[in-house]
């Protein structure tokens, strides 16, 4: 296995000023060096249609690959009416398909909720989770990643400000580490 981990964050956000991808990019931050994280859009992907499984767009067939190099997928992902935002569970049906081919399939993953208001989008971290149990990704448990007050924890460079949550992010950071090695098959 590599030594430097790739790892792939899936934003569920398309704001200007999303607190997940400013989240997600201070985690970037804070990562070891031994762990690389980039940001792939999910913007530009066509809605999802099945019609078109043999015949997909280029930006699906483009986000299908780059997942597929990944040795592990770290979801960002805000709360939308309790659960993830479309944009996100788009991203989720383009990689699941088509049938049997899933680039999700035995891909570790990781997810952090991010919110403005309480709870730590709690509903949508957990819904997600729904989806990738059916997708057969190995899913860190611990330690959980629920960001509440995403404002007040930031500051103006973009940098995690808040001890206590800089303290469970670069937890979180060396358990996913931990965790993408010891899913990963050997070879
Ligand atoms: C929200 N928001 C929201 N927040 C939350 O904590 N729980 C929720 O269920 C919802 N529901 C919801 C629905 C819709 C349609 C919108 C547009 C917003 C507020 C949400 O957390 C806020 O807009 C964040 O700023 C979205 O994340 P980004 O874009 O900043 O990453």
């Amino acid at each position: 296995m590599a030594d430097i981990l790739d790892v792939v964050a899936v934003v569920g956000s398309l704001r200007r000023e999303s607190f997940t991808r400013r989240f997600t990019q201070a985690l970037g931050a804070l990562a070891p060096q031994s762990l690389e994280i980039e940001i792939v859009g999910v913007g530009d992907l066509p809605l999802y249609n099945q019609d078109h499984d043999s015949d997909s767009p280029q930006a699906s067939q483009n986000f299908r690959a780059r997942i597929k190099r990944a040795n592990g997928v770290l979801f960002a992902t805000p709360e939308y009416n309790r659960s993830v935002p479309g944009v996100l569970k788009n991203a989720i049906d383009v990689g699941s398909r088509p049938e049997g081919k899933s680039v999700w399939a035995g891909k570790p993953a990781a997810i952090v909720s991010v919110t403005p208001y309480g709870l730590g989008a709690f509903g949508a971290n957990h819904h997600l989770r729904q989806s990738l149990v059916f997708l057969d990704m190995p899913t860190l448990q611990q330690p959980e990643l629920y960001v509440s007050r995403a404002e007040s924890l930031l500051d103006a460079s973009g940098r995690i400000s808040s001890p206590q949550t800089k303290e469970l992010a670069v937890k979180f950071l060396k358990a996913f580490e931990a965790w993408i090695r010891r899913n990963t098959p050997a070879g």
